[in-house]
């Protein structure tokens, strides 16, 4: 993991390696990416060139970004929201590596990851104290996105971990030890609130809560806010909730704007102005083992997870967000019937 030692601000590339330094039209990188050289990476890439403005860079992080993707309640979109903000950092040029902490492996399905019960997977690094690097695998067709995949094992993780020295610190101490550079690390946790998910707690600084544009949205979420604090006041005074993402937008229901509306005056800033909308081509996607950023680039679901990466990424920097406006028809639509929820 990268120290703050050697790191820099943001614009500027301390690492060696390809990477994007400015975006949009002006893209460019000091070595072409290999993802470049598949039609689905350069697809992906286009969408990237097509959503940044000529000549904006994506600042990058000056030390490693760890935020852990929570949400006891199940089918918030967790897993779409982490692989698909994973796939659009890296697109915009970052190194980021997820961490998939959930026994059903949805995420590591969804990145095109080998997960099998005899691969090495984040079950031997919590239980069995393998060192991180000895489970992460590359993402196949996305330079700079790396996965840490989840076996069926890890089911029986939450009892082992029980009886294990530091139970609560076992990713956090992986984490710390693992020397490969890296922008973000984004941790996609079960539907629950057991020890796994209190291992992601206590290793990352920020949790970014996907909700869903639904009834109930907001139900059980004083759960996880008091997790949350417990962890802060006990294990991990870093923690906080930096991020809310609201999933499955649907512009054409007035329920969609009032849930949408509903949480912005309860969180405010932390929201991110930028919502995804429900779309097949998301849902398609980790059938095809693919994120919806090769799998279907100029999508609705594409743009709108590029979109929020990069408000997260500017975020994260206290830089301004603005939202821009796109050509194609079904993000326009998506941001307009946000703006109706907003406060
Ligand atoms: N924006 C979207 N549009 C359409 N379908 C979506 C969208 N986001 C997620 N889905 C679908 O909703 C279902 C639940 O999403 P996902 O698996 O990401 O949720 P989760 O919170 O990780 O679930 P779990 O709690 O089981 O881990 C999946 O079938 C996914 O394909
Ligand atoms: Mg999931």
């Amino acid at each position: 993991m990268r120290s703050d030692a050697d790191t820099a601000g943001p614009m500027t590339d301390p690492v060696p390696g390809p990477r994007t330094e400015s975006m949009g039209d002006g893209v460019s990188r000091e070595t072409p990416p290999p993802m470049d050289d598949t039609p689905i990476g350069r697809a992906a890439q286009l969408a990237v060139e097509a959503i940044g403005r000529a000549g904006e860079g994506l600042p990058r992080p000056d030390r490693t970004r760890i935020m852990v993707v929570a949400n006891q309640k199940g089918g918030v979109g967790k897993t779409t929201s982490t692989v698909n903000l994973a796939a659009s950092l890296a697109l915009h040029g970052a190194r980021v590596l997820v961490v998939d902490l959930d026994p059903q492996g949805n995420a590591s399905t969804a990145l095109g990851i080998d997960h099998h019960a005899e691969v090495p997977s984040i079950y031997d690094v919590l239980v069995e104290s393998m060192p991180l690097s000895d489970v992460v695998q590359p993402v196949p067709d996305v330079e700079g996105l790396f996965c840490a995949p989840a076996t069926i094992d890890l089911a029986g993780a939450e009892i082992e971990l029980v009886s294990l020295v530091a139970r609560e610190s076992r990713l956090q101490r992986a984490i710390q030890a693992y020397e490969q550079p890296l922008d973000y690390i984004l941790i996609d946790c079960p539907p629950s609130l057991g020890l796994l998910t209190v291992n992601a707690l206590v290793a990352g600084a920020e949790v970014l809560i996907p909700i869903q544009c639904e009834y109930y949205a907001l139900e059980g979420l004083g759960q996880l806010l008091r997790n949350v604090d417990l962890v802060r006041g006990h294990l991990n005074p870093d923690l906080h909730v930096s991020t809310i993402l609201l999933t499955m937008y649907d512009g054409r229901t007035r329920l969609a704007s009032q849930v949408a509306e509903e949480v912005r005056s309860h969180f405010g800033k932390e929201v991110l102005r930028t919502s995804i909308p429900r779309s097949v081509r998301i849902s398609e996607a980790p059938s095809y083992g693919q994120t919806v950023l090769t799998y279907d680039p100029g999508s609705s679901g594409s743009l709108s997870y590029l979109e929020a990466a990069r408000e997260i990424a500017l975020r994260g920097v206290g830089i301004h967000y603005e939202a821009q406006q796109h050509a194609q028809p079904g993000v326009q639509n998506y941001q307009q019937s946000n703006s109706e929820g907003m406060q």
